[in-house]
């Protein structure tokens, strides 16, 4: 069996599917890796490591989409790259099936086996593969860097010889994988941290990082099957919307992180909590590629409204991609281990985990949320 990795070719993507270290562990169980040349460089994974590690490497795309039986790959393919898949093929990626469920209908068109790291059921025994955790973790690292990066002050107290300075207040919307790091990296600097979610079961781990839990009286506990969160009704947003405007108006700096799946990312802070918050704040926007919680948030750029700044850089975890390519390797290994039997792909479609994660194979669409996306999308 030969597994493909090329270079990422999605604008501002860094990251690599496989880095050396898997390579060698595929290598040594028997399993082919054929690389494309330069496809680690942005992570800093050299083709020289690749070779170390035993993969061969391929001067082209086509010479790994020509030849591989699985083609790993971070981002889902682009037009150019799926016409260059054949019949029979496999692929694995960040398929993301719910935000466009048509492209798995071209997946199965072309007898391509579909396999996205982002349907992975949420599983203890899948945690090792669970990539939309791992990238989310460094999502959550990375906003409290920019939040700090771009806030006017310090983030810890400081006592000087020019006197003493406060230090900044953080609040951390959104407690789960991503709002947890932020919460637990601002913590780390030094701010005073508070985090905000609509399960209540959260409370306790965001106490359990040093910070407060802030509560807001909706009436309600959000708490979704699976871990996560159910939307809240329209009353009930307007209601999180007007009571986040009084209090983000005493924050330094709001990190916003919340999601429901298969949704727009829910609004949490209106231009009027944008307006009610003080000159120099910082919003670091984790959704903006969803939607955005802030009403204000330009996905991809650093904007200022209100003399606010409004950071929706999105894609972070590719901003720090020799870790995002590492953890997400290992994720990919872990899911590989369960697909190749005897040196061949032999998907068990009765293991949860397999069958959660299959979009197609042999030209038919197995993944049931795809398929009730779009019998609802034609009725
Ligand atoms: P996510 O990215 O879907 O959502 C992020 C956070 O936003 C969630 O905590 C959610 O409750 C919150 N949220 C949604 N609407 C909100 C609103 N209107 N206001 C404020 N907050 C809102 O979720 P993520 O981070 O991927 O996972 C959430 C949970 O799933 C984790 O905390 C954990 O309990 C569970 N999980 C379990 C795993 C396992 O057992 N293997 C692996 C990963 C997550």
């Amino acid at each position: 069996m030969l597994i493909g990795v090329p270079t990422e070719i999605e604008p501002g993507e860094r990251r690599v599917a496989l880095v050396p270290e898997t390579v060698a562990r595929l290598v040594k169980s028997g399993t082919a890796v054929r690389v494309q040349r330069g496809a680690g460089h942005a992570a800093a994974f050299v083709d020289a490591a690749y070779e170390a590690a035993g993969a061969t490497l391929a001067p082209d795309a086509a010479g790994v989409f020509g030849e591989a039986d699985l083609i790993a790959k971070v981002q889902r393919p682009n037009d150019a790259e799926l016409k260059s898949m054949r019949a029979g093929q496999a692929l694995v990626a960040f398929l993301s099936p719910l935000g466009d469920p048509a492209s798995v209908e071209r997946y199965a068109k072309q007898k391509i086996t579909a396999l996205s790291m982002d349907a992975i059921p949420r599983i203890t025994r899948a945690q090792s593969m669970d990539a939309l955790s791992s990238q989310a973790n460094i999502g959550g690292y990375k906003a409290a860097l920019l939040a700090a990066e771009h806030l006017p002050r310090f983030f810890p107290m400081l006592t000087t010889a020019a006197g003493t300075v406060a230090p900044a207040k953080v609040l951390i919307l959104g407690a789960g994988v991503a709002g947890l790091q932020a919460i637990a990296t601002a913590r780390r600097l030094g701010a005073v941290v508070s985090g905000y979610d609509t399960r209540a079961v959260v409370k306790e781990q965001v106490q359990s990082l040093g910070a407060s839990f802030l509560e807001l009286d909706l009436g309600v506990d959000a708490a979704g099957a699976g871990g996560y969160a159910k939307a809240l009704t329209p009353e009930q947003e307007t209601r999180q919307q007007e009571l986040l405007a009084q209090h983000v108006a005493t924050i330094d700096v709001v990190i916003t992180t919340a999601a429901v799946p298969g949704r727009r990312a829910p609004l949490l802070l209106t231009e009027a909590a944008v307006v009610a918050m003080r000159p120099g704040s910082v919003i670091v926007d984790l959704a903006a590629e969803t939607g955005g919680n802030c009403a204000l948030t330009k996905p991809g750029e650093v904007s200022v409204a209100h003399d606010v700044t409004i950071v929706g850089t999105t894609n972070l975890p590719s901003t720090m991609p020799y870790h995002a390519s590492l953890l997400y390797s290992r994720n990919v290994y872990a899911l590989l281990q369960l697909l190749i039997k005897g040196g061949a792909l032999n998907l068990d479609l009765g293991d949860e985990i397999v069958k959660g994660t299959t979009l197609t194979k042999d030209g038919e669409i197995l993944h049931e949320p795809t398929l009730a996306a779009l019998a609802g999308s034609k009725s």
